[in-house]
């Protein structure tokens, strides 16, 4: 038997120590989350993705009486970006959530569907995508999709192994 360990590296940044580009992708995720259509749980998120050639696509989520049928606001935001500009890379994504008049002290997590797609464009551009976590207390910084979805299933899971 061998034990193996995972490692996530999460960085803990006060929202005045964060670079000018992180701040920046923030206040455009935060601006999404009064365009969130969330009548169902009233918890409204933003995501603004930046591009490589430093674009910037943002959306909100958006909810439905068939509740499986909305869509969360990273996943809007990603496929947003991909669908204008398929030929570019994503570089960052910012995330931030708002409920009952505020948003949150601590950070949100993507849920597991957008981390899926978000390691699909991770590894669809061959590029990091740095996920950055906004909340009023502290923002959390992880350097990539990867860390955030270890042991994952990805394109190369698909090809037969015992061939
Ligand atoms: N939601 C997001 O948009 N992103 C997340 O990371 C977590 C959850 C949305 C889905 C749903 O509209 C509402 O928040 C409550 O789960």
């Amino acid at each position: 038997m061998q034990k193996k360990i995972i490692n996530t590296i999460v960085l803990e940044y006060s929202f005045g120590e964060l670079p000018e580009e992180h701040k920046l992708l923030i206040e455009e995720a935060k601006k999404q989350v009064f365009k969130a259509y969330a009548p169902y749980s009233e918890f409204h998120v933003g995501a603004a993705v930046r591009l490589a050639n430093d674009e910037i696509f943002a959306a909100s989520n958006q909810e439905n009486s068939a509740y499986p049928s909305g869509l969360c606001a990273e996943r809007n935001a990603v496929f947003y970006a991909n669908a204008q500009r398929p030929d570019i890379a994503v570089k960052s994504i910012a995330i931030a959530a708002y409920t009952k008049g505020n948003f949150l002290k601590t950070p949100i997590t993507p849920c597991g569907s957008c981390r899926q797609v978000l390691l699909e464009t991770e590894q669809r551009y061959n590029n990091d995508i740095l996920i950055i976590l906004y909340g009023l207390e502290k923002t959390y910084i992880v350097g990539n999709v990867k860390q955030l979805l270890p042991l994952c299933f990805e394109k190369n899971s698909l090809i037969n192994k015992t061939d």
